[in-house]
């Protein structure tokens, strides 16, 4: 039987209209411009401020792009995946609602929590069920309506993060050599107490003494966050150029999660590659969690070459991270061109 590559055949993307920039942001709690862009080199972050949005929106916003800038029949995707941290309720997944939204009639999806690796986690799972030969389509989404769960006068977290979503789909081909080649995926287990959310959840669930003492607002010790960061996904890059025989040469592009300017300076110093191959968007869009690596990817879809190496990495709450390898499989300026 011949081999059956999954390959990333297009990209779709939204964020919200409203900009919250260090100006503002510096109206509201004890900080600046010169702070934030020094420390974490976010210049803007978008928010979804209209009442009674949730992840799901925007996740539906840019499955919907996706589906229209790559043609496919919505009725031959079989299944879709949302990576989220910030889903529209407990349950139903918010999965089972883009499903709905978009009337994919024969797909089934489910919601994959893996903080901030949730994308590059999940196309990694995606991938495999093409792999496997039991589905042919998959749409992946990494959304995150982070705003929701910051807290808003505490200056230490809220000039990081930001709302957006990108989604991608994965197909099956039997073309050699191309799509996702293989991942380096690690789950530390040592992260709990550093970054979190200390109510909701089945240990303390909501009430009003968690309401009052502002307990689900994501709480973080930034500078064990970031140590770990940069150790961690700088580790995961040299692993998987070593799995795949790639030189620095080799590299095309590294698609970094985008937490903070200086953990992806460090990581790519770290692991000794140029900073031109690495794409970065964070000034706009601050930290948008499971939505930062297909928001990069967005954006700059025009680089993105056939045949050329991409390197996924990513770090999160748990402490999750990894990195992954994948031969680009479209021109991704006639992608763009077509829009
Ligand atoms: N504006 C002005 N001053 C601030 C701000 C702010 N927004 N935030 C903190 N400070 C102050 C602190 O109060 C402290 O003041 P003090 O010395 O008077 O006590 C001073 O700046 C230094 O604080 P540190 O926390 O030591 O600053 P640090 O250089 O570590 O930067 C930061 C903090 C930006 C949070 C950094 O630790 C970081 O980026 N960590 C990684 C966090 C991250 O990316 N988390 C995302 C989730 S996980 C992920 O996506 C990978």
């Amino acid at each position: 039987m011949e081999k059956i590559n999954a390959i990333i055949t297009g990209i779709g993307g939204y964020v919200p209209d409203y900009i919250l920039n260090n100006e503002e942001l510096s109206r509201m709690v004890d900080t600046s411009d010169e702070w934030i862009m020094e420390r974490v080199g976010i210049k803007e972050r978008r928010i979804l401020t209209e009442e009674g949005l949730g992840t799901s929106y925007m996740a539906r916003k840019a499955a919907k792009q996706l589906i229209q800038k790559t043609g496919v029949d919505p009725d031959t995707i079989d299944a879709l995946i949302v990576t989220t941290t910030t889903p529209d309720y407990k349950f139903p997944s918010t999965a089972s609602i883009v499903i709905g939204k978009l009337g994919l009639k024969n797909a089934f999806g489910f919601d994959f929590e893996a903080a901030c690796c949730g994308f590059l986690y999940s196309v990694d799972v995606a991938a495999t069920m093409i792999q496997s030969g039991r589905y042919k389509k998959i749409i992946v989404i990494g959304a995150d309506k982070m705003s929701s769960l910051v807290d808003y006068t505490d200056r230490q977290t809220c000039v990081l993060f930001g709302d957006g979503a990108g989604a991608v789909l994965i197909e099956a081909t039997t073309e050699e050599n191309v799509g996702v080649q293989n991942s380096f995926l690690r789950t530390d287990g040592v992260g709990l107490p550093f970054l979190h959310m200390k109510a909701g959840g089945s240990v303390c669930p909501a009430s009003h003494f968690t309401v009052d003492r502002g307990l689900h607002y994501l709480y973080q010790e930034g500078r064990t966050v970031f140590r770990y960061a940069v150790t961690s996904m700088a580790n995961d890059v040299a692993e998987i150029m070593k799995m795949n025989n790639l030189t620095h040469d080799d590299v095309n592009w590294v698609v970094p999660h985008e937490a903070n300017l200086r953990i992806i300076e460090a990581v790519a110093k770290r692991a000794e590659l140029q900073l031109e191959k690495v794409l970065i968007n964070i000034e706009h869009y601050g930290n948008t969690s499971a939505a930062t690596i297909p928001l990069a990817m967005w954006d700059y879809e025009a680089n993105l070459k056939k045949g050329d190496n991409v390197i996924f990495t990513a770090f999160g709450a748990g402490f999750v991270h990894g990195a992954s390898f994948c031969k680009w499989a479209y021109d991704g300026a006639s992608a763009v061109a077509k829009k």
